[in-house]
């Protein structure tokens, strides 16, 4: 199977390449990049030296030739690749945020004009799994809302508020230096950061509401120093109380079949570099404290990226993404 990487120069680009080393039948013979067009991959990626040989190119879309292509580019750079590529029959997993909402939800939230819009399931396939299998294109969830969702999910439809608290490594903000991302300013600190406007808050909206919810739901996001992974805790104002013992069993019961959902005390740590989301919850009654922990380079991005492409192409679910975390 032929994959291209628009994008492949970035975290969420070498990540998938990464990944893709250890899939059974994904082969990546197109690595895009403007600016580095000409130069071997390895040279940006040098963790991938021996795995490629690939040199990053800047073909126009009529010039990939691919039975897979993912979109690793910036949200409004995605929508002028997908429609393109689908009509030539390449299956497309987008990782930006062009087709994740609908569409006058996504140009009130990110402030743009959708230039080629159209309606795409969204890739969380322990939630969206039917749309995802065979479909031609997959929205990936961004990184906050598939941590947060998947923590409240099970208690979406009991809850009247739901508050979501997350911590994030700086590898969300991409590979582009910024002054929010100069290591003086992100070593030894903490700081929360879009306390209340963060983007991602529409797509736990979403999500919760299509699961039945009628809570109103808050997001504020805090970056940690670290490289990679989101630990969401979320508080569920329920209704009615539920004792620890029922919760449990609810979580447990929800995430049962799901390979990539562990019932464990999360811990960044533990899911780094894996597909894994671990999580955990305790009831205090009304409020019911449920944790995430997620790598948002894989879960929160490449890997349920490959995910969705698996469950796209008719092959098993976890095929390329059996890897365990790393730990310490
Ligand atoms: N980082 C994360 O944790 C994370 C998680 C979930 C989703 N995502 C999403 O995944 C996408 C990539 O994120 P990232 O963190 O990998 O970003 P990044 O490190 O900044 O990389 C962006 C990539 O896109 C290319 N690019 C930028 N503008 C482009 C354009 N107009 N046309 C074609 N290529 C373009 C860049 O290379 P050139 O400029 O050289 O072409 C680079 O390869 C974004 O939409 C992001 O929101 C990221």
């Amino acid at each position: 199977m032929k994959i291209a990487i628009i994008g492949a120069s970035g975290y969420a680009g070498g990540e998938l390449i990464r990944l893709l080393v250890h899939h059974s039948t994904a082969d990546v013979v197109c690595a895009t990049s403007r600016k580095l067009a000409g130069t071997p991959l390895d040279q940006v990626h040098p963790h991938l030296k021996g795995f490629t040989n690939l040199t990053f190119t800047n073909p126009g879309t009529d010039a990939i030739d691919a039975d897979v292509a993912f979109l690793a580019v910036p949200h409004t750079a995605a929508m002028t690749y997908a429609g393109k590529l689908l009509s030539r029959g390449i299956k497309v997993v987008d990782l930006s945020a062009d087709y994740r909402l609908p569409k006058d939800v996504y140009e009130k939230t990110y402030g743009v004009t959708h230039s080629d819009y159209f309606p795409a399931p969204y890739g969380i396939p322990e939630l969206h799994r039917k749309e995802c299998i065979n479909a031609p294109f997959v929205a990936n969830p961004g990184c906050f809302p598939t941590g947060a969702t998947l923590a409240a999910a099970p208690l979406a439809r009991y809850a009247h508020t739901v508050i979501f608290d997350s911590k994030t490594g700086v590898s969300g903000a991409g590979d582009n230096p910024s002054a929010t991302t100069h290591y003086p300013n992100v070593g030894d600190n903490i700081g929360p950061y879009k306390w209340t406007t963060h983007r991602h808050l529409a797509e736990m909206k979403q999500e919760l509401a299509t699961l039945g919810s009628k809570a109103r739901v808050y997001f504020t996001p805090h970056l940690v120093p670290v490289n990679r992974g989101i630990l969401t805790t979320a508080h569920i104002l329920l209704n009615e109380p539920l004792e620890q013992k029922e919760v449990e069993k609810l979580y447990r019961d929800f995430y049962r079949d799901e390979y990539f959902v562990r019932y464990q005390k999360p811990s960044l740590a533990a899911v780094r570099g894996s597909n894994f989301c671990d999580l955990m919850v305790e009831s205090e009654g009304e409020r019911i404290v449920a944790v995430s922990a997620i790598d948002n380079l894989v879960k929160g991005a490449s890997g349920q990226a490959i995910q969705n492409m698996n469950l796209m192409c008719g092959l098993k679910e976890n095929d390329g993404l059996i890897g365990a975390g790393m730990l310490p």
